[in-house]
């Protein structure tokens, strides 16, 4: 199964100049726990942005830039069907962006891990938009970080 997890604020920014506008621990914490022990397919900016593979995490990467990366958990693929070719139906797997990546296996994804932001941001990389009326909310949760307001929240697709 697909998934996909993303932070987005009230405006749909997820970015600014290959980086995240914001730095909030407990939405760290949500993405290593959602994320830890399984694939994670992104896109070659978004590996440029992290800088390095994630621990305990086999990494897909999408390019047509880089032929190889020397790392036991990274795969290096050049189209989205290579990447769906290297997972393994019965897990789950997560898309974690950018805004390309997003687009391109928003189609296949039944589940959205999401941080709402509750805030106006100024950034140049945004979620796709998507009609909320095509998923239902399994899981959600308040809280609260230097008077900024979270919504972390799983969708299901209907
Ligand atoms: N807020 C969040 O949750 C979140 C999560 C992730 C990322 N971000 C932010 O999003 C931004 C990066 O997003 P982005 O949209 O600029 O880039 P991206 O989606 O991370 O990566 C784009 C790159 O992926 C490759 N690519 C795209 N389509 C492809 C295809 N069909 N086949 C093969 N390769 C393909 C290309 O690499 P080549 O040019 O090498 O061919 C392309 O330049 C950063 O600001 C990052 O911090 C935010």
């Amino acid at each position: 199964m697909i998934s996909m997890i993303v932070a987005v604020s009230k405006n749909r920014v997820i970015g600014i100049n290959n980086t995240i506008p914001w730095n909030i621990p407990k939405d760290r914490l949500w993405f290593k726990k959602h994320t830890l022990y399984k694939t994670v397919i992104m896109g070659r900016n978004t590996y440029e942005s992290i800088g390095y593979a994630l621990p305990y995490r086999h990494s897909i990467i999408l390019t047509n830039t880089i032929k190889n990366i020397h790392s036991s958990t990274i795969s290096i693929v050049n189209t989205v069907q290579n990447a769906l070719l290297l997972l393994d139906s019965s897990k789950e797997h997560l898309v974690i962006g950018g805004a390309q990546i997003y687009k391109l296996f928003f189609k296949y994804t039944k589940r959205l891990y999401i941080t709402y932001i509750d805030l106006l941001v100024h950034g140049n990389i945004f979620f796709p938009n998507f009609n909320l009326e095509n998923w239902y909310t399994i899981f959600i949760k308040y809280y609260c970080y230097n008077k900024i307001n979270l919504y972390f929240k799983i969708l299901e697709r209907k």
